[in-house]
């Protein structure tokens, strides 16, 4: 006989059963909402007349309680957050007047509500966290808006910019992630409440007062859509991780650039580690932990959207194994953000280290093509011969080595002035000459930055200012009943 045959018993305890039937580890997360969704729920059953007022008052003041209390004092032993909330409950107020909690609701619509609303929260604090890197990026960019720099294309140097122009570039990138947040919140502000274990339910409740008291929109529209669709997780985790794949890329950057190689910049001691054996060492491991907390975001997603693929309608119970997904992905998206933030505003940025990197690599070989394009009316294919072969002779060339190479190529004499000449192969004139919108040479660049960066933060506002006015109609609704 085996060991496990001989314990008597295949396979788990009963304990071990209990523990992976039960989400109460990632139920913390949805505590404050659950209490929520009971108080809207119970004030519409007494305003509809489904419960009394007098058991409607006795369940508020049960569940102030149990909040007081908070999710540390359930009892751990349930199967998730929702019957040890209803158990506090009855055991309050008694199961004649407790018991009429979960009239016309079930746990399926319930926790679909909750994930809702903390997922809310989640979004909104996520948005907060990338305006705040935005505005560290912004104003750390009007600082270096001159501090030369090559760009690199296959990370070869390529063409001249700024230090600023670089980070606004994260910046801009960042605005479209904030956006993608702002649109998966309207998709996530649906209510299911109310749409019971899938099919409603025949007590004559109000969908439409809950979802008000909660601060949703409106209700979802399909009661088994309601509790069986988590496409609001799939696209929040998504946006989570288009904004962490942006952070990923800063963090390659600043790594590269952090470099003995590099030198352009210095992180601050809060943000870097040393080597328990290499003393000389200053290492980015923030840079380098948030680009790694990128995957956990993006086993995130592959995790929720490989649960989902195939479920039949309406709940199931894989749906649980998804919501801590939901949270993971915050947690590591977020704490990056605010983490890189904190980086951007506190590094010091090398002026010389970065100037090195374009004065020789010929980085300004492509506004040469362009100057002689313009200058003297050849084709740009015929300027792009003429500078390769100045390229293959010399990465630091002179006026009198473009002349000559220019008559070899096209039997010609260059017809063009030294100094046109030298500002094309100048990287400060180059920067400054490519002036094309959105480019390092747009003086408008920051200002027009600055302007999004309001116009998100109003965004932001007006969505916690409408979450603000439910919550006060929610307690006036709740003093009501009082
Ligand atoms: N803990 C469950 C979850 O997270 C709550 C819903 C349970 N519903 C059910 N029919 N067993 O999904």
């Amino acid at each position: 006989m085996t060991d496990i045959l001989r314990r008597g018993r295949l396979g788990a305890t009963d304990d071990e059963v209990d523990g992976f039937l039960s989400s109460f580890g990632s139920d913390r997360r949805i505590f404050g909402a659950d209490i929520d969704v009971g108080r809207a729920h119970v004030v519409t059953l007494a305003e509809c007349g489904i419960v009394s007022e007098d058991d409607a008052r006795a369940i508020l003041g049960a569940l102030d309680e149990v909040e007081e209390g908070g999710f540390d004092a359930l009892d751990g032993t349930h199967e998730d957050v929702h019957p040890a909330i209803e158990a506090e409950v009855v055991e309050r107020v008694g199961e004649d007047t407790g018991g009429r909690l979960h009239t016309a609701r079930s746990r399926n619509d319930e926790v679909a509500t909750c994930i809702r609303i903390a997922l809310r929260d989640e979004i909104i604090g996520c948005m907060r966290d990338v305006l705040a890197l935005r505005s560290a990026l912004v104003d750390r960019a009007e600082e270096t808006d001159d501090y030369l720099v090559s760009g690199y294309t296959h990370l070869q140097r390529a063409q001249p910019t700024t230090i600023g122009h670089h980070l606004l570039s994260y910046d801009a990138a960042l605005e479209r992630d904030f956006g993608r947040l702002a649109d998966a919140y309207g998709r996530v502000n649906e209510s299911p409440l109310g749409s019971a274990a899938f099919a409603g339910t025949s007590f004559g409740i109000d969908r439409e007062r809950t979802a008000e008291l909660l601060g949703f929109d409106r209700p979802t529209r399909n009661s088994m859509d309601g509790v069986a669709s988590r496409g609001f997780a799939v696209e929040s985790v998504s946006s989570a991780l288009n904004a962490s794949v942006t952070l990923s890329r800063l963090c390659e950057d600043l790594v590269l650039w952090s470099s003995h190689e590099f030198g352009i910049v210095e992180f601050d001691d809060a943000y870097a580690s040393t080597s328990s054996i290499m003393p000389q060492k200053k290492n980015p491991d923030t840079a380098e932990l948030a680009r790694g907390k990128t995957a956990t975001v993006h086993g995130a997603l592959t995790a929720t959207v490989t649960n989902l693929k195939g479920l039949p309608s309406a709940y199931n119970r894989d749906l649980q194994e998804a919501t801590g997904r939901i949270w993971e992905a915050f947690d590591a998206a977020r704490s990056s953000c605010r983490v890189l933030a904190g980086v951007i505003d506190t590094a010091g940025f090398d002026r010389g280290s970065a100037r090195a990197t374009v004065e020789d690599g010929f980085v300004g070989a492509t506004e040469l093509a362009d100057t002689l394009v313009r200058e003297t009316g050849i084709a740009f294919r015929t300027a792009h011969h003429v500078v390769a072969s100045v390229a293959e002779q010399t990465d630091k060339p002179t006026a009198d080595d473009v002349r000559d190479v220019f008559r070899e190529v096209t039997g010609d004499a260059l017809e063009l002035d030294d100094e046109r000449l030298e500002n094309a192969l100048e990287p400060r004139g180059c920067v400054e000459s490519h002036d094309s919108y959105g480019a390092p040479g747009d003086e408008g660049l920051v200002d027009e930055a600055r302007d999004a960066l309001e116009a998100d933060m109003d965004t932001l506002n007006s969505l916690e200012e409408d979450l603000e006015l439910s919550e006060e109609m929610l307690n006036e609704a709740v003093e009501e009943i009082r």
